[in-house]
């Protein structure tokens, strides 16, 4: 699975997708990451991409034309290929998508805008889908980006150790214990639930049951 974000901050994406698992699947070659900046492809001496919306309004708008020249960068010859717009305005994104994207594509864009956001004409030059993370606001797409690239990437075949942790009902569901069976904290005892040490699976699984949320 190829990722092409188009964003002006590269470097936000470093720290998260450098780590752990997505680093992983980067070095055994599963998932790719490419990073194209607006900046980089406008013509302004001092490199300038965002001016005042027209009909006015607080805050400045991304161009349209640096974000459409990366766009068209990341897609280049390639045939089958999603591009994904980060907005608050958009569709709430689910892993039922997540789990479709992976299945469906190799290659997905990701644009992500920042400010007021970015001038609706590259929506005329390019179909795309919008996607939203959920209802509040943040200050730029980036966050919404990764958040999206991690749900795809666990869809990814290879990118999780165990195929069965992709189970998604199973993650989040009852509350998990590990070694050891008992600590004391402030003089109160903690021990992890007499059903998990039974060694009785049908009890077991009937415990997870009743304790999902
Ligand atoms: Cl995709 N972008 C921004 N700026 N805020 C959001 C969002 C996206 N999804 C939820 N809030």
């Amino acid at each position: 699975m190829n990722f092409h974000i188009v964003t002006l901050f590269p470097e936000a994406f470093t720290s998260y997708f450098n780590q752990s698992i997505l680093k992983r699947a980067q070095d055994s070659g599963v998932i790719s990451f490419y990073f194209y900046n607006p900046r980089d492809f406008t013509n302004d001496p001092h490199k300038r991409i965002d001016q005042k919306p027209y009909g006015g309004g607080p805050g400045m708008v991304i161009q349209a034309e640096p974000v459409i020249k990366a766009i068209a960068k990341a897609i280049g010859r390639k045939k089958k290929i999603l591009v994904v717009w980060l907005t608050p305005g958009g569709k709430d994104f689910t892993n039922t998508q997540a789990h479709k994207f992976a299945a469906e594509y190799k290659d997905i864009v990701f644009i992500c805008g920042r400010y007021e956001g970015i001038d609706a004409r590259v929506k005329e030059v390019f179909s795309v889908t919008e996607v939203s993370i959920g209802q509040y606001v943040i200050t730029g797409g980036e966050l919404a980006a990764m958040v999206i690239v991690d749900a795809i990437s666990r869809q990814v075949e290879g990118v999780l150790g165990d195929p069965d942790s992709v189970e998604e009902n199973r993650i989040a569901s009852h509350n998990v214990y590990t070694r050891p069976e008992t600590f004391i904290y402030k003089k109160k005892k903690y021990s992890v639930p007499d059903v998990l040490l039974s060694g009785h699976h049908k009890e077991i699984e009937e415990w997870k049951k009743n304790k999902k949320t």
